[in-house]
């Protein structure tokens, strides 16, 4: 794993958006995995900015993001799909098919869960898979569990992710949807290239644990160790407890 510190979250978006930027610039047709919740906030405020100030070419782009609430969608406050359009899709060129995320509102899970790989490995799999992780190491939806699903799948929300997840929701734990649908260990894994941020010192224990500890079920984001182009992007109190 490449690892690289920063001294700000600020500087690690913007460093992030650069080379997000590049990579566009270098490929058009570039297919991007993106995550949601707080830490990649300063990452779409920058993309947004810098592709208003200049040219940045979204036409070609197409992106898949990690996750989804079953039950919400586009309109319901609180849904990613919704995060996603008022981060990052309303402000830029991207074609509105072209912006995927699973439907937590279809009728048939199973199959959406299904259509989704379809839809990723046809755009030719994911270039750059950009990632967050939840302070129990789960990244995506892939929660510390005894077994890990590979693909797209309807997951089932811990507790604390869930809390986590409650400023969404006006700060309403009963209001978080208990299950969601997200990329498997194996949809993430298959991305060329992977970059995970972490920011905050809440983060800092599943950092350590996925860069140094044993790869393990319970840390899913410890497989990350088995990719062979990881970056990971820490702010200073995500580093506090690396070796
Ligand atoms: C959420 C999402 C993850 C995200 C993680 C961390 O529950 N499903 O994709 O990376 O938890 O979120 P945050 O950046 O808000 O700490």
């Amino acid at each position: 794993m490449n690892i690289e510190r920063f001294d700000h979250e600020d500087a690690l978006a913007t460093t992030l958006a650069t080379r997000t930027i590049e990579a566009l610039s270098l490929n058009p047709r570039l297919v991007l995995g993106l995550p949601t919740g707080r830490t990649p906030v300063a990452l779409y405020r920058e993309l947004r900015s810098r592709s208003q100030r200049g040219h940045v070419d979204w036409s070609q782009v197409r992106t898949f993001n990690l996750d989804e609430f079953v039950g919400l969608g586009a309109g319901d406050a609180g849904s990613y799909r919704s995060y996603m359009q008022a981060e990052l899709f309303d402000h830029v060129r991207i074609e509105p098919l072209n912006a995927g995320l699973p439907d937590g509102r279809a009728a048939n899970l199973a199959a959406e869960c299904a259509r989704y790989e379809r839809a990723i490995a046809l755009a030719g799999g994911i270039d750059i898979q950009i990632l967050g992780i939840g302070a129990n190491g789960h990244i995506g939806f892939n929660e510390p569990a005894d077994s890990l699903a590979a693909e797209t799948h309807v997951a089932v929300l811990q507790q604390d992710t869930r809390a986590a997840n409650a400023g969404w929701f006006g700060g309403h734990l009963s209001a978080v949807p208990t299950h969601a649908l997200s990329m498997g260990m194996a949809t993430i894994m298959g991305a060329r290239e992977i970059v995970l941020m972490a920011t905050g010192e809440e983060k800092s224990a599943a950092v350590a644990g996925m860069i140094d500890g044993p790869i393990t079920t319970r840390l899913p984001a410890s497989f990350l160790q088995l990719h062979s182009r990881v970056t990971v992007m820490l702010d200073r109190g995500a580093a506090l407890r690396l070796a």
